[in-house]
């Protein structure tokens, strides 16, 4: 089956073709046949965050030049629109016109490619900028006559965690998955393919979130998990003891929720205490912070995968992509009695793609799990995993 598949929940607008086979759990393999994305991190960098308006009108403009390269289309068509199907698809763009008016020639001088579906992140995310890709897919969908897969954008982090090589990574099930990104940390565990339990999540702000505000307060730019990463692990490198210290939130409380908040308000306090900060002392309590969320995390997923006697160990979402967190994780995993096998995502897949949701898509599709167009809808509030 070959599958086109569209992310726009957030900052990134990524275009993704795939060609996958046979089924998840036994002869499942994939290829990547075309792949294009496009960071607007630097654009909202000067808000210090995502700016919901921008994204939307960002993704609006970048869907049909990465959509040509991730398809590689060489043959040129000549065929004109009727006006019925030009009517349809500006019903279905009619609050993206910059987006058809790109659309609309494309269509008309690109034969319709060889695929059979199409998949599109329909939440969770900023729901300005899910709708571009919804109905771009819809328009899509109508022009060329494909079904539509409707993907959590939380279930595409899980699934590209699991596969490595083109194919699935050798695992079993229970597998908890520790979901840390912008938008999400979340604890969620599986006891099968395609079923999602919450085991524990954040009370307030998102592991990310956190580094973002945190970097915004020490006046460093958006996205600032990569920033505080690299400050820190240079003050580490430096050696000696942390010069500052902030108390891991939520650390000994019995549940596996988290909250950042209180740590933001302490970065603040310190901050204001020592300004104007050096950068000797901006690394100081970038190594701080990167050790107090870290500790939170390991430990109470190190305690989650213990209680629940989980196999495998999955861990997503852009945060995934922080040094210091993999190493631990892996280091307390290594030490701990539990045999756990820990999936994570080479870096450069930790963030946003679009190849994670054609690999969650192709999990739907190949079960006959398509939406009808019609009903689908971009909810900024979906959610994967049921309470337990
Ligand atoms: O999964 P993602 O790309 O988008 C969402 O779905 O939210 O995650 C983006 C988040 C941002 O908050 C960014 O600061 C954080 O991931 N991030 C990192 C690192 N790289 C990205 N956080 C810590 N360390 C990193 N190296
Ligand atoms: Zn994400």
């Amino acid at each position: 089956m070959r599958l086109l598949s569209i992310e726009t929940s957030c900052d990134e607008t990524a275009v993704c073709l795939i060609e996958a086979t046979g089924e998840f759990g036994t002869d499942f393999r994939f290829e990547i046949l075309g792949d294009a994305l496009l960071s607007q991190a630097a654009l909202h960098a000067q808000y210090g965050g995502v700016f919901p308006n921008l994204a939307k009108r960002e993704h609006a403009k970048n869907l049909v030049p990465l959509l040509e390269k991730a398809l590689k289309l060489g043959e040129i068509s000549r065929t004109v629109l009727d006006i019925s199907a030009r009517t349809v698809l500006g019903s279905i763009l009619q609050r993206e016109p910059e987006l058809l008016e790109q659309l609309a020639p494309f269509l008309e001088t690109h034969k319709r490619p060889d695929i059979d579906a199409i998949a599109v992140t329909h939440g969770p995310g900023l729901e300005p900028a899910l709708w571009v890709g919804v109905n771009f897919a819809k328009a899509l969908s109508h022009a060329w006559n494909l079904p539509i897969v409707a993907v959590d954008h939380m279930e595409g982090h899980i699934v590209l965690s699991m596969t490595e090589g083109g194919r699935l990574a050798q695992f079993e099930f229970p597998v908890l998955s520790l979901l840390i990104s912008g938008g999400h940390t979340e604890l969620v565990l599986s006891r099968e393919f395609g079923a999602y339990e919450l085991v524990g999540q954040t009370r307030d702000d998102a592991a990310g979130e956190a580094f973002d505000k945190a970097a915004r307060l020490l006046g460093l730019p958006y996205p600032g998990g990569p920033e505080i990463s690299r400050l820190a692990a240079e003050a580490r490198a430096r050696g000696g003891t942390p010069q500052f210290s902030f108390a891991p939130p939520m650390l000994h409380s019995k549940d596996y929720d988290f909250s950042f908040s209180g740590l933001k308000t302490e970065v603040r306090r310190t901050v204001e205490e020592h300004a104007p900060l050096s950068e000797g002392m901006k690394a100081q309590m970038a190594w701080a912070f990167e050790d107090a969320v870290a500790r939170v995390l390991v430990a109470k997923t190190m305690r989650a995968v213990e209680e629940f006697g989980a196999q495998t160990l999955v861990v997503g979402g852009g945060v995934s992509a922080n040094t210091f967190i993999r190493a631990e994780l892996a280091r307390e995993l290594a030490r701990s009695d539990t045999s756990a096998k820990l999936l994570i995502p080479p870096p450069e897949l930790a963030t946003d793609n679009a190849l994670m949701i054609a690999l969650a898509g192709y999990f739907h599709a190949a079960k006959n799990e398509f939406t009808d167009p019609r009903n689908l809808a971009a909810n900024g509030n979906l959610k994967l995993a049921k309470t337990l």
